[in-house]
């Protein structure tokens, strides 16, 4: 997937130790990807392919309507930063912030050049024979001042990718906002911090809608937004590059890793809902399409089997996924979050609530890996606790 993909900087540090930093290398050849497509999860038969027994796996060992796809973010796929009327986002200050003087391959200037080569990049997944294509808008290409005028030129990108994949056989599949924040939105209200996101999120949507909804029928509103408040506002470790001592594993220069993952996130569901809500209201019965979100899922496994690590292990399940999935599907956080958090996570009102429950016709998953957890308590008070402490469980990564 683009997120693992994208380490123009450790993406994921949940264990407390930053992975090697790898240059951002152009993605000419996207990362293989199985489309969490509803359709394909439903139509599920059991394994039966000769493969199995051999130890290899093919095609034909999946069913027939199973949808194979790969997938890019803008800001890694597109380059073209500054051109034909896009503005900086989050990505582009903070990739530049961190970029070695005269090396091109840490930032996303140029990335994989996909903006001017997607014509090349669509024959390429052609010849691999993909059935779907999972890519990102840049809201900062489309509404370049992050809200109001919308630039043409934006419009007229993204109608000829989504026409000229639809030529060649393969289904798009939009991602609204993959943490490229325009930065015009993070200057004048903190992005994702303030409440203000969810109207200009839902007004970017809307856009995405009316201008592509008739071509594209599968849209995930974020791209794992448990990974962007741990990233972004916990570890640092990725823009908008926020933390505070002692957490955090970069040199933050503002942040609050105690308290604004938790804001970001309940913003980051909001904005979810606000806009599943007008796609359903507005566009659903006439474009026919589905929407969901897509969030970072590990399998969790308790490292002994003593009590408190089989404990453990429940509990970073509900604080990794269950923060958004509990709230996705049961309207409230997992209870083992409010108790363990204390008067910092925000609270839904009953309306918010009930708009939250279901707000998904599909759950987009990106697996990377397993992870061992054990238990791991914290004494501080709550308000001296990161979403780490809060957890009270260590997870260790085994590289595979
Ligand atoms: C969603 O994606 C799948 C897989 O690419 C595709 O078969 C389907 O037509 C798309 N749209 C809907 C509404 O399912
Ligand atoms: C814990 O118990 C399960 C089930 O009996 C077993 O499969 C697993 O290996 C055990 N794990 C450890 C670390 O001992």
């Amino acid at each position: 997937d683009q997120t693992s993909s994208a380490r123009a900087t450790p993406l994921r540090a949940d264990n407390g130790e930053a992975r090697n930093a790898q240059p951002m290398r152009p993605l000419r050849a996207v990362a293989l990807l199985l489309v969490a497509a509803a359709a394909a999860a439903a139509a599920a038969t059991p394994w039966a392919g000769s493969g199995q027994e051999s130890g290899s796996i093919s095609k034909d060992d999946f069913p027939g309507d199973f949808s194979f796809g790969a997938s890019t973010s803008a800001y890694q796929w597109e380059g073209a930063a500054a051109e034909d009327g896009r503005t900086p986002s989050v990505w582009d200050t903070f990739a530049h912030a961190h970029a070695h003087a005269g090396d091109d391959s840490v930032n996303g200037d140029v990335a994989a050049d996909g903006y001017h080569k997607y014509k090349e990049d669509i024959k390429l997944m052609k010849e691999t024979g993909l059935d779907s294509y999972r890519f990102s808008i840049s809201w900062s290409r489309l509404i370049p001042k992050g809200r109001g005028e919308i630039n043409p030129k934006g419009v007229g990108y993204y109608n000829n990718l989504i026409n000229e994949l639809l030529d060649h056989g393969i289904q798009p599949h939009a991602t609204i906002f993959q943490y490229d924040l325009p930065q015009i939105l993070e200057d004048e209200y903190g992005g994702w911090l303030s409440p203000q996101i969810i109207g200009d999120f839902t007004a970017y949507a809307d856009v995405c809608f009316r201008e592509f909804g008739d071509r594209v029928t599968n849209w995930t509103t974020l791209n794992e937004p448990n990974a962007l408040v741990s990233v972004g506002y916990d570890a640092g470790i990725g823009p908008p590059g926020r933390c505070s001592k002692p957490f955090g594993f970069a040199d933050c220069s503002c942040g609050d890793s105690v308290n604004e993952p938790y804001v970001v996130a309940h913003n980051c569901l909001l904005a979810h809902t606000s806009a599943v809500s007008l796609y359903r209201r507005k566009y659903q019965t006439k474009q026919h399409g589905l929407i969901g979100m897509n969030i970072c899922i590990n399998n969790i496994v308790p490292y002994t089997n003593s009590t408190e690590d089989i404990a453990a292990a429940k509990r970073a399940q509900a604080f990794y996924t269950g923060w958004f999935l509990d709230p996705l599907y049961y309207g409230d956080y997992p209870l083992v979050m409010k108790e363990n958090t204390g008067s910092k996570l925000p609270k839904f009102s009953q309306s918010q609530s009930k708009q939250l429950i279901n707000s998904m016709d599909f759950l987009g998953i990106n697996y990377y890996t397993f992870l061992y957890v054990k238990d791991d308590p914290h004494h501080a008070p709550s308000n001296k606790r990161n979403f780490r402490a809060d957890m009270a469980a260590k997870s260790i990564y085994i590289a595979s």
